[in-house]
């Protein structure tokens, strides 16, 4: 189908599907077990209602925010999703490109197809880069790619802390990773790589099972850069982020690739903010300490139901896989013009002018857990 023909995020996985090799397909999709999780990402949306406010101004509306004190157009950032060269040749470059001309913030990943250094010459001046972080068994590699993403100008790292060893995806392990030369694909962990179950195990062997909170202060003593944990997965922990002094949590499952029936973001974000003000007084949005969420996100009015609740911003992933799989940067383009556009109807909508307006009155989340 040509582009004009996909008109919301959810048509790019129906296209990629059709033409992408089942190879590349295996990895983007799929997800833990029997992938309850990951159908729980966007049903959990499902349970959150709006209560809109009628007779307020929207004649114009503006949907731009702030997300660790940087400006982008939209309440949403391009998260870390490895090996983008399996969809498409120009791998991530497609997501950096994309993110310039709509002035989002694009998360590297660890396992990037493209070289780091490539994303970061391939930004424009100014553009706002983050760091997802897989954290070596050799913390002496790790440094080193800390200190070198900070010296490069990225502005926030996001720890990966849900994957201590890579989740059981079953449609993956079907298919043989036989990249022609594995270290086009990714720079990462090319020696002693196991190739007979898929691509998610053959790229993860480095990452250190033995992290744990004593390392925040190690983080701490080597970069300056805002430390972000990326996959807390409930309120107890959100909490111990913020009193080990970290500048926020993506609540997140890894998009139902890690424990299968682990809950949804948007499920955790609703405790955690629940929690933190009866324990540390804070409230949401906070500059302070910054609450995101990723996983299933699919329409703006996903988002706005986050930010409601207190995101400052929420992650999308497979849906620009998908969109560059396809269509290559356009593809990326269309769908965060897709996403700008869905902002100003539903924000019009609600009777918010700003994102500033949509505030937890908006949103009915009685159905979400409270524990
Ligand atoms: C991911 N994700 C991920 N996360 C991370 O911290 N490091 C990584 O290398 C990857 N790689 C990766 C590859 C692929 C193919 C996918 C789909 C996802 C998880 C990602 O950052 C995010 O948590 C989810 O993708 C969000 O869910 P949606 O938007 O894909 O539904």
């Amino acid at each position: 189908p040509s582009l004009t023909e996909v008109l919301n995020l959810h048509d790019f996985e129906y296209v990629a599907k059709q033409v992408m090799p089942e190879k590349a397909w295996a990895y983007y999709s799929s997800a833990a077990d029997d992938e309850i999780t990951i159908r729980e990402n966007h049903a959990a949306f499902h349970r959150i209602w709006f209560r809109p406010r009628i007779l307020r101004d929207v004649t114009e509306v503006d949907y731009s925010t702030k997300i660790l004190g940087h400006a982008s157009s939209m309440p949403i950032y391009i998260t870390a999703t490895a090996l983008g060269k399996l969809g498409h040749p120009d791998g991530e470059l497609n997501l950096t490109r994309a993110a310039a001309k709509h002035g989002v913030i694009q998360m590297i990943p660890t396992l990037a197809s493209c070289s780091f250094d490539e994303i970061v010459d391939n930004a424009q001046p100014g553009q706002v880069q983050f760091l997802q972080l897989y954290v070596n068994k050799d913390r002496a590699v790790t440094k080193r790619i800390v200190q070198h993403a900070e010296s490069r100008g990225i502005k926030g790292l996001f720890i990966t802390v849900d994957a201590p060893q890579l989740g059981r995806r079953e449609k993956d392990m079907r298919q043989k990773f036989e990249a022609e030369d594995p270290s086009e694909v990714t720079k990462a962990g090319s020696d002693g790589v196991d190739r007979t179950q898929g691509a998610a195990r053959a790229i993860s062997s480095f990452i250190d099972p033995g992290l744990s909170w004593k390392d925040v202060a190690w983080f701490k003593s080597i970069t300056k850069m805002p430390l972000i944990l990326k996959g807390v997965q409930c309120w107890e922990d959100v909490l111990m982020a913020y009193d080990h002094g970290l500048a926020g949590c993506v609540l997140s499952n890894h998009g139902g690739r890690q424990l299968d029936f682990a809950r949804s973001g948007i499920e955790i974000l609703a405790e955690s903010v629940t929690h933190l003000k009866e324990k540390r007084g804070l409230t949401f949005p906070n500059e302070k300490f910054q609450l995101f969420v990723d996983g299933g996100v699919r329409r703006a009015t996903d988002v706005l139901k986050a930010v409601a609740l207190g995101a400052t911003a929420v992650g999308i992933g497979r849906p620009f896989l998908y969109a560059f799989s396809s269509y290559g940067v356009d593809g990326v383009n269309h769908a965060l013009t897709i996403l700008k556009a869905e902002f100003e109807m539903n924000l019009r909508l609600l009777g918010a002018p700003t994102i500033k307006d949509v505030v937890p009155e908006m949103v009915d989340a009685s159905n979400l857990s409270s524990h």
